[in-house]
């Protein structure tokens, strides 16, 4: 063959004669009955999914489909019981004769009853849209999901990306954007049921919404999120935005609450009603009155035991979790300081600020993504909890920005956080995650638990705020009453201090220990009974565990 003959024959005769399908399934939407895959193969394929909730025995299946080269295509599973655990697979076949292949076996779980129990992961601000996200780390932070058998992912949002060039972008770039996630996605939510919370990343925002006639990268972002990700829409399962929206968006799956187990799930967008500049500041962050009511009745009408909400930040500006929840219309203040309440005068007849409806509705956790890093804090009994980067393969880009902004727990690292979520209890453990390069010798450990703490009855009677892992520090005897010894793991790298913080938050004791030491002991003397914390600060990080004082 001449060059031209050669050329020729890898354009056009390799693909043909390549038998290996390029295919992904994406599952979405799970409810009590139905499961929804997203399913798409880069041939023409006739496929159908077979399912049943024995392993191996798949008595139900899906009518028969053929595909369109790369065109992602709903598959509803239906006539599924709820509490159950399902088993399927795809069977798929080139042409129209001939036997069918099948796909490895996956799983996926139908709503929980009230009464059980189930895990579901978090993960925020991928990036991988530019060098903030590395593509390898997040490939060993899916696979750490991978082993914890959760009923779903819930991304807290900037996954997709980009609006840095808002003017620029066009519909096929954040086509290739939306794209680019499925190749990672797809080695885990075959059988994890996937969710997106929007992030200021993604570009859907009011502002943009409204112009040059929807040509614009929020009409683009929706578009394309909605043809790749089935998000939940209001059908019955799930409340959320019955708007429709034009230019072939219909209902944009933004915003969403369903419950599972006794939990409650709610998932705001604090970016489609801003759409007073490109720049919002203080009270034009909103949800907008309508997502606002809904997110009212939906926490009023709940009587889950636990009721977690989630959004990618409290606002589109600035840093912190507690730091940012007095403002505006999260906390009802002019400013973070909460010093001018002017709620009534900038929300006029909503009632009240979206903090205090959490708290009165007994909200358990707010979960927010935005800073990169992991850091946990607690505001008039509502756990603020800040979800770290999938990733980060530095470890510590949050805490280098953002680290400031945040009042009590921090960790650096990457990784996923893991919710479990029993009748009486609910565990948060931070899954750190590291290259294999990081973990020679034993010097990082991936996959182990940084960070625990619990919610709930549970945590009334049980030691909660565990630091465990590399960092782990632990505190005895506990309950203590004369003096309270500690012992990290290993030697600290940095003089580190130790202070105890007293039932009503405040520091009584306080010691330090040396760089190269590793424990070292607090009197109690003239302490009170009581859940006092430990808690050690180095450089960066802030950690803290809990234990009981008896007199
Ligand atoms: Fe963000």
């Amino acid at each position: 063959m001449n060059f031209r003959n050669i050329l020729l024959f890898f354009c056009f005769c390799l693909p043909l004669m390549s038998s290996a399908q390029d295919k992904s399934i994406i599952l979405g939407r799970p409810t009590d009955t139905t499961m929804t895959a997203s399913v798409m193969f880069d041939q023409v394929v006739e496929y159908y999914l077979e399912y049943g909730n024995q392993s191996g025995n798949y008595p139900q299946t899906t009518p028969t489909f053929t595909s369109v080269v790369n065109r992602p295509e709903e598959v509803v599973m239906r006539n599924l019981t709820g509490n159950t655990q399902y088993f399927y697979r795809m069977r798929y076949r080139s042409g129209s004769t001939g036997p069918f292949a099948a796909t490895p076996q996956y799983t996926f779980h139908t709503q929980r009853a009230p009464g059980s129990s189930f895990r579901f992961n978090l993960e925020a601000d991928e990036h991988l849209y530019d060098k903030k996200g590395i593509r390898n780390m997040y490939k060993v932070t899916l696979a750490n999901q991978a082993k914890d058998s959760a009923d779903f992912l819930l991304s807290l949002g900037d996954i997709f990306g980009d609006d840095h060039t808002p003017d620029a972008t066009t519909s096929a770039d954040m086509n290739d954007l939306h794209k680019d996630y499925i190749q990672y996605l797809k080695e885990v939510c075959h059988s994890v049921p996937f969710y997106v919370c929007l992030g200021n990343h993604e570009g859907e925002n009011g502002f943009y919404l409204a112009q040059n006639s929807g040509q614009n990268i929020a009409v683009y972002g929706t578009q394309w999120r909605k043809y790749y990700y089935p998000n939940p829409y209001p059908n019955g399962f799930y409340t959320g935005n019955t708007t429709n929206e034009p230019y072939g968006i219909g209902t944009p799956e933004n915003y969403y609450a369903w419950t599972w187990g006794d939990a409650l799930f709610v998932v705001l967008d604090v970016y489609r009603d801003c759409s007073v500049n490109d720049k919002p500041v203080n009270w034009d962050w909103t949800l907008g009155f309508t997502q606002y009511t809904w997110l009212k009745n939906t926490l009023q009408n709940s009587n889950a035991k636990f009721k977690f909400v989630f959004a990618h930040h409290t606002r589109g500006q600035g840093r912190g979790g507690v730091v940012t929840a007095k403002g505006c219309e999260w906390g009802g203040y002019s400013g973070n300081a909460g010093t001018n309440y002017q709620f009534d005068t900038y929300r006029p007849g909503w009632g009240q600020p979206i903090h205090q409806l959490m708290v009165a509705n007994d909200v358990n956790i707010f979960f927010q993504g935005h800073d990169h890093l992991y850091a946990k804090e607690v505001l008039d009994s509502l756990v603020y909890q800040e979800v770290p980067m999938p990733a980060d393969s530095t470890y510590e880009i949050g805490m280098l920005a953002n680290a400031d902004a945040y009042t009590d727990v921090k960790i650096g690292g990457t990784g996923h956080i893991r919710v479990t979520v029993t009748p009486t209890c609910t565990t948060v453990d931070f899954v750190r995650a590291w290259l294999p390069a990081d973990t020679v010798g034993g010097q990082h450990v991936n996959g182990e638990v940084a960070y625990s703490y619990t919610v709930g009855p549970c945590s009334t009677t049980a030691v909660t705020d565990k630091i465990t892992g590399e960092n782990s520090v632990s505190a005895y005897p506990n309950p203590a009453s004369d003096e309270l010894f500690f012992q990290s793991k290993r030697p600290f790298t940095k003089e580190s201090s130790f202070e105890l913080i007293d039932p009503y938050g405040r520091p009584v004791r306080a010691t330090s220990v040396q760089a190269g030491g590793n424990q070292g002991k607090i009197g109690l003397t003239g302490l009170s009974s009581g859940v006092y914390a430990l808690r050690w600060m180095d450089e960066k990080n802030v950690l803290k565990v809990k234990m009981v004082v008896v007199k």
